[in-house]
């Protein structure tokens, strides 16, 4: 059975303006958090506590946490990847931190420079520390339908990196799609093995669309029970390390599946289509939400259109 309530988790903010190369303002960043939760969406990856050698676009991090306004109840995530990140993400006051390892070896590498046996123990310390500040805390696994420096990932690393992100206490583990190379059946077996070993209800599926399977990803994630989705206002993004790699699934696309499907997700479509359209004319880039520019267009030429 399909869940009848999904939450999305938006990953715009962070996922998609770390790979733009131009500096996105500070201010630009704080209005679409803000926004974006102003739309219904309960839990937003802000930003990331990274070295800004690596990912200059996340430099202003604490700026970008400490202009935005707080709703009660939404869920403000940052990325940190090892102490000198946590002790940023303590201080800004994030509600969630994210420690991000990879199913493949070649990626955990080139991403945060160490394998994956010694990311997680890099990780240790951070989730400890997460858990005594009483902060949730999220595993994400990179590259489990595939990578782009080893190829195939087996299904047994991923199950073996969310066995090991169980035991640092994740309260929610995320089967990421980095390069968006994976089909449904294949996202239907992952997710199955994933379930054996850790509660389905907080596992969650972040899908990359570069080859446009995304939304058949979803519906897939849905058929074996998964009920968290992140996803990328305007499709926003891609991955540093991982070249070629479009941006997330667009998260109107993701709504305009839901709402289809009967599925609750709290989250207000209207509003969502202009905040897409904000930060597309922001970047200087076209969206890609095909559902976006869809209802943007509807709704400004007062017809359906060809867009
Ligand atoms: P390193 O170079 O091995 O570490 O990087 P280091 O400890 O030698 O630090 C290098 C410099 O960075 C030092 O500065 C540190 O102080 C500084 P220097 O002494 O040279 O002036 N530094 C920091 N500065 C600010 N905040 C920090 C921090 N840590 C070190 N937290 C490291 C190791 C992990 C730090 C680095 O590789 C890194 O920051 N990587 C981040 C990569 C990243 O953000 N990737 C994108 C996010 S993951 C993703 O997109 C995938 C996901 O979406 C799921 C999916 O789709 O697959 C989540
Ligand atoms: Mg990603």
């Amino acid at each position: 059975m399909i869940p009848a309530k999904v939450k999305i988790v938006e990953v715009g903010p962070r996922d998609g303006l770390q790979n733009e190369k131009e500096f996105v303002p500070t201010e630009t960043k704080i209005e679409l958090v803000n926004r974006l939760a102003r739309a219904g969406i309960v839990n937003v990856e802000s930003t990331s506590f990274v070295s800004p050698k690596w990912v200059p676009q996340m430099s202003d991090a604490a700026a970008v946490m400490a202009g935005i306004e707080r709703r009660p109840g939404t869920i403000y995530s940052v990325l940190t990847p090892n102490m000198r990140g946590f002790e940023g993400a303590l201080e800004s006051k994030a509600d969630e931190i994210v420690i991000f390892g990879a199913a493949s070896e070649a990626f955990s590498q080139k991403n945060i420079n160490c394998g994956i046996a010694e990311s997680i123990a890099r990780f240790e310390p951070v989730a400890k520390a997460a858990k005594d500040a009483g902060m949730r805390l999220r595993g994400s696994i990179s590259c489990a339908l595939g990578c782009p420096y080893q190829g195939e990932v087996s299904i047994e690393s991923v199950v073996d990196v969310v066995e090991r992100m169980k035991a640092l206490g994740c309260d929610e583990i995320d089967i990421a799609d980095t390069i968006g190379v994976g089909t449904p059946k294949r996202t239907r077996e992952v997710l199955a093995a994933a379930q054996k070993v850790f509660p389905r209800e907080r596992l969650s599926g972040h899908f990359h669309d570069t080859y446009g399977q995304a939304v058949g990803n979803i519906y897939a994630a849905l058929l074996e029970g998964i009920e968290i989705f992140h996803a990328s206002v305007a499709g926003l993004g891609g991955c540093p390390y991982a070249k070629g790699a479009t941006g997330n699934v667009a998260t109107e696309d993701v709504v305009y599946l839901m709402n289809g499907l009967g599925i609750e997700t709290g989250v207000d479509l209207d509003q969502l289509v202009d905040i897409g359209d904000f930060i597309s004319r922001a970047i200087g880039k076209p969206s890609s939400s095909r559902a976006g520019r869809a209802i943007f267009t509807k709704k400004r030429d007062g017809a359906s259109a060809c867009v």
